[in-house]
């Protein structure tokens, strides 16, 4: 297993505020595959996913990356697992509204030059959104933006793609062309998609149920 979390919770406030948006979840994700995470609002799919993605550490228990501790590790080593490893799509279309598509993407990469500039464009063009290359994001549909932001989230060809709700902002059509793309990743590497559509994650290699902060057994 690559990715693992052994008994994680994550409490937010103390006292009377005292919440846990994480309680006790032990969960092990294998190298390739498609994973989705379902459950009410408010139930703990994010901050699941901001744990196991070191975004946020761990009240208690430990998440573990490829044998190292990556909530025990220090916060520099942290970031680097982040920005070689992993890969995000959020709900919200993020883009910066003064670059165009092809450079929105180009941020994100770990390497900056030509030959990696060819790569964009090659990436763009297996995502069928190459023609979208000169645009800015203004000039963007918001399936299209989305589109640019998985395409963003593999760059630096990750080991494991988060992505919280990316179809949430879409309709049904374009919320399945982005979950292809996310879905055609899974032979690089792991996908693992938070959503309330299960029309989304029906083809996925495991479904999690998340409730009231606990994975329910299926
Ligand atoms: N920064 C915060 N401070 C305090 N409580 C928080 C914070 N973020 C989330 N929570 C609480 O933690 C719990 C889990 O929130 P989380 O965002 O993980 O749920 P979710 O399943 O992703 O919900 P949604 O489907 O609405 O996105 C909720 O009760 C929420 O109110
Ligand atoms: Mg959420």
């Amino acid at each position: 297993m690559s990715l693992q979390a052994d008994r994680v919770s994550l409490k937010y406030g103390d006292g009377d505020t005292e919440t846990f948006a994480v309680r006790d979840v032990s969960i092990a994700i294998p190298d390739r595959g498609f994973y989705g995470i379902m459950g009410p609002s408010g139930s703990g799919k994010s901050s699941l996913l901001y744990l196991l993605s070191g975004l946020k550490l761990p009240s208690s228990g430990e998440v573990t990356y490829r044998g190292r501790s990556l909530s025990g590790g220090g916060e520099t080593e942290r970031t680097q697992t982040r920005r070689e490893q992993f890969g995000f799509v959020f709900q919200q279309p993020f883009l910066l509204n003064y670059l165009t598509a092809k450079e929105n993407i180009l941020v994100a990469a770990n390497r900056q030059d030509r030959a990696f500039e060819r790569s964009v464009l090659l990436l763009m063009e297996e995502l069928q959104i190459a023609h979208l290359a000169e645009r800015v994001p203004a000039h963007l549909s918001g399936g299209e933006k989305q589109r640019v932001i998985v395409a963003r989230s593999m760059i630096n060809r990750p080991a494991i793609i988060f992505a919280d709700e990316p179809t949430a902002a879409l309709d049904h059509a374009n919320g399945h062309i982005v979950i292809d793309l996310l879905r055609r990743y899974q032979d690089k590497g792991t996908v693992i998609v938070v959503t309330h559509d299960p029309t989304m994650v029906a083809e996925a290699d495991r479904v999690y149920q998340m409730l009231d902060g606990e994975l329910v057994a299926e």
